[in-house]
């Protein structure tokens, strides 16, 4: 090549202003300062969702433009510092998917790569391969053997492979104790993270902290890391993320990189919000905010006026016409404030998700109730659900929880319930802090569902479908009965509107495949719900447990059965008390109501003459029992059926749950 031609094309690679490199994204609002592919969007707020709660997928976000890495004269890796808050939102919080990794790459084009446990990064066949030239840090919820991961909730540093040079369970250094504090990568809360290369030492420092706290004094991770074989001269800087057989939300709010220097803070206050299935900091943020206008306004309005015009607000319902037929059944807020005393935290039985359950007294009967809190704007349904509450409210079975009335209010709906002494049957399950309940308990548990269920579904005036069984909806009298709750709320959901398309209705593995594909709940939806619900009573394990690798719990219970061990699932802290003929009724029976053919379940009258002993169990055989939950969700398309929610949502009210 003639010398001329080579030195214009050096010239051409060698921006003089490459090593300046430096941006700062408060947000991502527009989107046009990321290249995205896969799942990944902004969304109106300027949030980036690298990947929005659907299953086994993957989404990446570059820095449009590829980053010099190398000093133009010597060739030398610079330093580099990089900054960025992320939240990871799931909506179960037993579950998680899988993570979301800060990535430095040769290429942008990661379109090869596996979702899961691979995150976006790489696949099977190239993982640990030197050509892939990635360095990744990871934020990683789940816990793969294969790689060697320590735990469910670690910070890695990645090169070139899933197999981490270096890792620690999520953690920040706090100056005042001198102690590094645990930290829930996937709570829901924004969290910062700082990556920071020195090019002379070779040390990649990682440090992460709950947002705005300053950055800690000592990073997470501190490593060695020669980068000679993994930086060229340009590289693409960014995010891959993965999600696995759950729902969550992996969201980037905002990002800022400078190269050979220090990256720049971010404004905390020009961040988008983080979506809310839960409380996040941001309301706190405002609570605290409206606390303090409001003390303000008392300051500088006659007191008197301010009295009665805080009265007024902080009692204030909405009650349109189309209410007044439901009088009877209305509770007035300020009676529920009271019987909570004001919603205090004292009183909070628990938070489902839905939303709170406070314990209260109601002022005038002195009725011991619980009272549940469900934010909800959606205008539309809300008159069609009223109505339906009202009319379940009126439901009386020993095994199912009495709905007493409602309140509404803006954007948020009051239900008020018979209070439970003891709680929902899932802690029992599965806390270790509660006492394992007897078989006898149990069994008597399984049997008042089933005859709750029954009711509603046939002995009831209109046939009521529950649409969201599962063990933490089932709740203890004082007497340890079970009881059905809850019903209806999963309804409200499929007619909201709006953006919480992701509101699944039911729980993923109390979900039937059918469901998952057309959207319709009928009696034999519930009927698969209670299947997977009498496992999880029997084995003491979750339908789907994710600690190491997804277990589904109807195949694991499945493939037992096959090889004539199914009594070696029952749950250990029986201790092996039970009567083995209940035992093994109780699992066969779970077995064939998780049966995916809906024809193939038995109905609830059938399930409760099994239980009863009133009608012999069938002869199972392999052929009829021969499929797995785990493939079948993964063929059946349950993402097309995230992804067409909205449409489905339609189906579904003008089908109206079959009714
Ligand atoms: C982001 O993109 C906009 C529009 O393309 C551009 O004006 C702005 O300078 C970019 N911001 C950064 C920090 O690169
Ligand atoms: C990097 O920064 C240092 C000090 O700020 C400066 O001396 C050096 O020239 C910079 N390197 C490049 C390649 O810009
Ligand atoms: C990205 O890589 C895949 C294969 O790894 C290839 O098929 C595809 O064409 C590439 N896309 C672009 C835009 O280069
Ligand atoms: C932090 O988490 C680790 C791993 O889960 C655990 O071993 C450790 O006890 C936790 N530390 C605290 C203070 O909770
Ligand atoms: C990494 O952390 C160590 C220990 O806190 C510190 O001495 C070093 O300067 C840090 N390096 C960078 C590039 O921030």
């Amino acid at each position: 090549m003639p010398s001329k031609i080579l030195c214009i094309f050096l010239f051409l690679l060698v921006p003089s202003s490459a090593a300046e490199d430096t941006f700062t994204f408060n947000g991502f609002r527009g989107g046009t300062n990321v290249s995205l592919d896969g799942v990944a969007y902004v969304n109106p707020d300027g949030l980036l969702l690298v990947t929005d709660a659907v299953r086994q997928t993957m989404g990446h976000a570059f820095y449009p433009a590829p980053l010099q890495f190398r000093s133009p004269r010597r060739g030398k890796i610079l330093s580099f510092s990089s900054t960025f808050v992320f939240a990871m939102v799931s909506q179960y919080p037993e579950v998680n998917g899988c993570g979301l990794a800060f990535v430095v790459s040769a290429t942008n084009n990661l379109s090869a790569a596996l979702p899961n446990e691979y995150l976006g990064l790489f696949n099977k066949a190239n993982n640990g391969n030197s050509r892939n030239r990635i360095l990744a840090v990871e934020l990683d919820n789940l816990q793969n053997m294969e790689f060697g991961d320590i735990d469910d909730n670690h910070v890695g540093i990645d090169i070139n492979s899933l197999i981490s040079v270096s890792a620690r369970t999520a953690s920040y250094y706090d100056g005042t104790t001198n102690q590094f504090k645990n930290l829930s990568l996937v709570s829901g809360q924004a969290m910062q993270v700082w990556v920071d290369y020195g090019g002379d030492d070779m040390i990649l420092n990682v440090t992460i902290s709950p947002v705005e706290t300053a950055k800690p004094n000592q990073p997470l991770l501190s490593s060695v890391v020669d980068l000679s074989n993994v930086v060229s001269d340009s590289m693409y800087v960014g995010f891959a993320s993965g999600t696995g057989a759950f729902f969550t939300s992996h969201c980037v709010l905002g990002w800022s990189f400078k190269m050979n220097g220090t990256a720049p803070a971010l404004d905390y206050t020009k961040l988008p919000p983080v979506p809310q299935f839960k409380t996040g900091s941001r309301s706190r943020k405002l609570a605290i905010w409206l606390t303090v206008a409001s003390t303000l306004f008392v300051l500088l309005v006659a007191s008197g006026v301010v009295f009665l015009v805080r009265r007024r607000i902080k009692y204030a319902e909405l009650l349109e016409d189309w209410e007044r037929e439901y009088g009877p059944h209305r509770f007035s807020y300020k009676d529920l404030f009271k019987a909570t005393s004001g919603f205090k935290d004292k009183e909070l039985l628990g938070i489902g998700g839905f939303g709170r359950v406070y314990r209260g007294v109601l002022p005038t009967s002195n009725i011991e109730v619980a009272v549940k809190r469900v934010s909800h704007d959606s205008k539309q349904g809300m008159k069609e659900f009223v109505a339906e509450i009202v009319s379940i409210g009126q439901l009386r079975h020993r095994n199912i929880v009495r709905l007493l009335g409602y309140c509404r209010r803006k954007g948020e709906l009051l239900l008020v319930y018979d209070y439970m002494p003891n709680g929902s049957l899932d802690k029992f399950l599965h806390e270790q802090s509660k006492p394992a309940l007897t078989w006898a308990q149990r069994f008597c548990i399984i049997k008042g569902v089933a005859s709750g269920l029954l009711y509603l579904h046939e002995d009831w005036e209109q046939v009521v479908i529950h649409r969201d069984i599962k063990a933490s909806n089932v709740l203890l009298d004082s007497e340890m009965n079970g009881r059905l709750g809850d019903f209806g709320l999963a309804r409200l959901y499929e007619h909201g509107s709006g953006p919480q398309t992701t509101h699944v209705v039911g729980t993923m593995g109390y979900i039937a495949p059918e469901l998952g594909r057309t959207g319709k709940a009928t009696t034999a939806t519930d009927v698969f719900a209670y299947g997977a619900f009498l496992l999880e009573v029997a084995c003491g394990r979750r339908p789907i447990e994710s600690k190491s690798e997804q277990m589904v719990l109807v195949d694991w219970v499945l493939e037992n059965w096959k090889k004539g061990s199914v009594l070696a699932t029952c749950d250990p802290r029986l201790r092996e008390e039970f009567s083995v003929a209940e035992m093994e009724l109780v699992l066969k029976l779970g077995l064939l109501c998780s049966h995916p053919m809906p024809a193939a379940r038995p109905g609830m009258r059938q399930v409760m003459q099994f239980l009863d002993g009133d009608a012999a169990f069938p002869e199972l055989t392999p052929a009829h029992l021969n499929f797995s939950i785990l493939s079948l969700l993964e063929k059946e398309g349950f993402d097309d059926y995230i992804m067409s929610f909205p449409s489905t949502m339609a189906t579904m009210s003008a089908v109206s749950g079959a009714r």
